[in-house]
């Protein structure tokens, strides 16, 4: 093979944004397009000018498409991969991967049982920062990890959770801020911090006429006795995005994309037992960083999902570990639900009665005024 045909099921706001990017990939072909809304599907149909189906197994059955790159909302992201996998198609999923880590854990099987290639729509991992951030941590050069945070604090309008009868609704979405907008910055603050054992968390509907969470916090423990903690709304303009991990030898901040990395002459736990002088603090420096190159977006996940299927590549974003933010994301709402400490791997019956629970009480929607927009920021 050396043309992978893509089929794109979900051509909403995000879907269009990667149908329209196929152009950009090289060695892919853009060759079908599935939307449940009849009317969106014709629509996209005719304006990508490649035949529409309704039903994303009509589209896998159609023998137009070596692969699919999944869009629809997230409940719907581990049925459609695994029905793909079943039919020989490769995957590359819109986060996050699943709203449960039961689902997840479904995916995942049979992703392993299929031998065909997942990937996760995580385009953050493929920014110059993050990938020297990762290279400095997988280094070893901070040390012992004591403690890490991640502060997100983004907004979205009250028009935005309207323009979709699924938007922040457990029903349709199964959560707020934590499930939809907090899984890139949580996939990078696993990535570089690693999964914590537990999680004392909180979630709130602060600011949004939802009944999902629009802010979240939460207290980790990690197994080596470091301690972290998080925050993450739709709630704050100007907006902020913060990870620091900071290490018995060094510290790294990642802020509003600047990535700062300090070296320790002397690791901190040394210094304190060895020195004398009462006022003494380990010397530190600021150390440069350098920044690799790299395509960055969407299309450079797709682009690399494509080199996987082509030529091997090794995966950016592999799709078994979207379940890391499927373990805080649950594992916080969970806490922030039952007021209990939550141990990681989050109990998956547990969270499974809540859901249900959680769907069973759910109002549905008060306020809708459809709208299909790609996120102007994210094209
Ligand atoms: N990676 C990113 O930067 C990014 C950005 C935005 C959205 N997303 C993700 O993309 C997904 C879609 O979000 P969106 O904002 O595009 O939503 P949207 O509502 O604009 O589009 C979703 C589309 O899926 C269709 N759909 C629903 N159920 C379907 C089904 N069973 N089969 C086929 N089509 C179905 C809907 O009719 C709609 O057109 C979400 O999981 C979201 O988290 C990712």
């Amino acid at each position: 093979m050396d043309n992978v045909r893509i089929g794109v099921i979900g051509v909403g706001g995000m879907g269009t944004g990667h149908a329209n990017g196929m152009k950009d990939v090289p060695g892919a072909t853009l060759t079908a397009v599935c939307d449940i809304d009849e009317a969106v599907c014709k629509e996209k149909s005719e304006m990508l000018e490649v035949p529409g189906y309704t039903s994303h197994t009509e589209l896998i059955d159609s023998g137009l498409v070596d692969a699919v790159i999944i869009a629809t909302p997230h409940y719907f992201h581990p049925p459609i991969a695994i029905d793909a996998w079943e039919r020989g198609l490769h995957v590359l999923s819109e986060k996050p991967i699943a709203v449960t880590v039961k689902a997840a854990d479904d995916m995942i099987e049979a992703w392993r049982k299929s031998g065909l290639k997942f990937s996760v729509m995580y385009q953050m991992r493929t920014e110059p920062i993050y990938i020297a951030a990762k290279k400095i941590v997988d280094s070893g050069a901070l040390g012992d990890i004591y403690r890490t945070c991640m502060i997100m604090g983004w907004y979205r309008s009250q028009a935005y959770y309207d323009s979709g009868g699924w938007r922040a609704t457990w029903t349709g979405e199964g959560g707020g801020v934590l499930i939809n907008q907090a899984p890139h910055l949580l996939d990078i603050f696993t990535w570089l911090g690693g999964l914590p054992t537990k999680i004392k968390g909180e979630v709130r509907t602060n600011l949004h006429e939802i009944e999902v969470e629009d802010e979240a916090f939460a207290v980790l423990d990690y197994a080596n006795g470091a301690h972290g903690y998080l925050y993450a709304s739709t709630t704050e303009v100007p907006g902020v995005q913060l990870i620091e991990i900071c290490g018995n030898k060094g510290k790294l901040r990642i802020q509003d994309g600047k990535l700062t990395q300090w070296d320790l002459t002397v690791g901190i736990k040394e210094h304190s037992q060895g020195a004398e002088e009462m006022w003494g603090v380990p010397k530190g420096e600021e150390v440069p960083v350098e920044m690799p190159e790299s395509a960055t977006g969407h299309t450079a996940i797709t682009a690399n999902f494509v080199r996987a299927i082509l030529e091997s590549e090794d995966l950016i974003a592999p799709g078994e570990e979207g379940l890391n933010a499927m373990e805080l994301i649950n594992g916080i709402i969970l806490s922030g639900k039952s007021g209990e400490a939550i141990d990681v791997p989050v109990d998956r019956d547990r969270y499974d009665k809540l859901i249900e629970d959680l769907k069973a009480s759910s109002k549905g929607k008060t306020r809708l005024r459809e709208q299909r927009v790609t996120d102007p920021q994210h094209q």
